[in-house]
């Protein structure tokens, strides 16, 4: 991995916008300093600034509408499934995607409109399945002939659904999250498409149009062209959903198309092959909430001299793109911004593995500093676990200089709460 150093300018380009330094040099996200929500609800951290994802939610609405007359988007909250994350999205009035039980109890916990609600998964249960009928979910997306089978079996008669299609396109991003080529376990290869098109059209169930979902942290627009193609033959629909998958900008190396390039080549991608008067829906996940997250941790000791090891209170327990994608970050303490010598970034569990970052200039590291992760706005709470015990951290929504804690820090009762007493 490449030490990359860049200027306190471009380290602050990482931030939610609007982060800024203040005159003692401590660090301000959402006009708030970071020291000061330390202090008040302890390490690790998770800030969101709220006002930054309700714009990028907004831009992306005007950069869909402008590139297609008739279009849709939905969070897809696998990317931050919280209740206040989907009330926040309820708000902004899109609709989401949802891809396990709890996301669909929490969505419809947090106000959004289950006809805005799809419902994605390779493995849906009869009961999820259900649950989501009874709940008046717009989409279901049928991942294979089981879905069918069971969504017949429950009598899902007239329930609107789309057929996920694996179009056998390989975006560059790492081999976890690439799901558009030939071999994945997501959707129908386009033989069994066409086979399973048929089926539903001679049945109960409503065909409204094709899914596609071609991987992750992509950060080219092509890929999404050269999917469109490739299921253009496949029929004329009312409805396309192109997925989500759009990359971020986590070190200063990455630049990902902006919302309107990429909307831009979806649309042009559709005007190519798609009939004129169709639907278009995008789910974007990282794009909408990664670049406003930033993970707040503390210095608990700093060993060596080369390599320097910097060890904070968290790690792969809060944040698991490191150890599972190899995702590179960048970071700063939150009171010398910018600037300092190559150290290595590592977590409190008991891995090797558990390294947040190589070679991150941090100046002067000392026990007890605060340091700030950026760019930790998708995928980290989520996949935060217990590991060592670790308490998963709580929430905060900043904006505007107001903070507020929308997700509390886990507790040691939490911890046991499910244990059974012994008889
Ligand atoms: N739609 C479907 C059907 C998906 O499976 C996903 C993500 C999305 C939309 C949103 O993709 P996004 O815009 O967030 O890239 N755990 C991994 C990410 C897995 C993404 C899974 N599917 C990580 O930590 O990076």
């Amino acid at each position: 991995m490449t030490t990359t150093a860049g200027s306190t300018a471009e380290l602050l380009g990482l931030f939610p916008p609007g982060s800024r330094v203040d005159a003692d040099g401590e660090l301000v996200v959402g006009g708030c300093r970071l020291a000061d929500l330390a202090a008040e609800w302890g390490t690790p951290l998770y800030v969101i600034d709220e006002a930054g994802v309700r714009a990028q939610v907004r831009r992306f609405r005007r950069a869909l509408d402008a590139a297609w007359a008739n279009a849709r988007m939905v969070f897809a909250s696998k990317a931050f499934p919280s209740t206040p994350m989907y009330r926040l999205m309820a708000e902004e009035g899109i609709g989401v995607d949802v891809a396990g039980p709890g996301e669909l109890v929490m969505a419809l916990a947090g106000g959004v409109d289950p006809a805005r609600i799809v419902m994605h998964g390779n493995a849906k249960t009869t009961a999820e399945l259900r649950r989501a009928v009874d709940a008046g979910v717009g989409l279901i997306v049928i991942d294979n002939t089981d879905d069918i089978d069971r969504l017949e079996d429950i009598g899902a008669a007239g329930q609107p659904v789309l057929i996920r299609v694996l179009p056998g396109v390989r975006p560059d991003t790492y081999d976890a999250v690439a799901t558009g080529q030939a071999g994945s376990k997501f959707g129908l290869p386009l033989p069994a498409a066409r086979a399973a098109i048929d089926r539903l059209r001679s049945g109960k169930l409503r065909l409204d149009g094709l899914h596609l979902h071609i991987g992750s942290q992509i950060l080219s627009a092509e890929p999404y062209a050269r999917a469109v193609e490739a299921v253009a033959g496949l029929g004329e629909f009312s409805t396309y959903n192109l997925g989500g998958g759009l990359g971020v900008r986590y070190t200063y190396a990455d630049t990902p198309p902006s919302p309107e390039e990429w909307a831009g080549a979806l649309a042009a991608a559709a005007r190519r092959c798609l009939p004129p008067g169709a639907q278009l829906l995008i789910e974007p996940g990282r794009s909408l909430v990664a670049p406003f997250g930033v993970t707040v941790y503390q210095v608990v000791s700093v060993k060596g001299d080369d390599p320097r090891f910097v060890a904070v209170d968290g790690g792969m327990a809060d944040n698991m793109e490191v150890a599972l994608y190899g995702q590179r970050f960048e970071a700063t303490l939150t009171s010398r911004v910018g600037g300092g010598r190559p150290a290595e970034l590592v977590g409190r569990h008991c891995e090797s593995g558990d390294r947040l970052i190589s070679g991150v200039p941090l100046r002067g590291p000392r026990p007890g500093d605060l340091l700030a992760m950026p760019v930790t706005g998708a995928y980290c709470g989520t996949m935060a676990n217990n590991y060592n015990g670790a308490l998963r951290p709580p929430v905060v929504f900043v904006r505007d200089g107001q903070a507020r804690l929308v997700v509390r820090r886990e507790t040691l009762a939490d911890l046991m709460s499910r244990d059974v007493p012994p008889a």
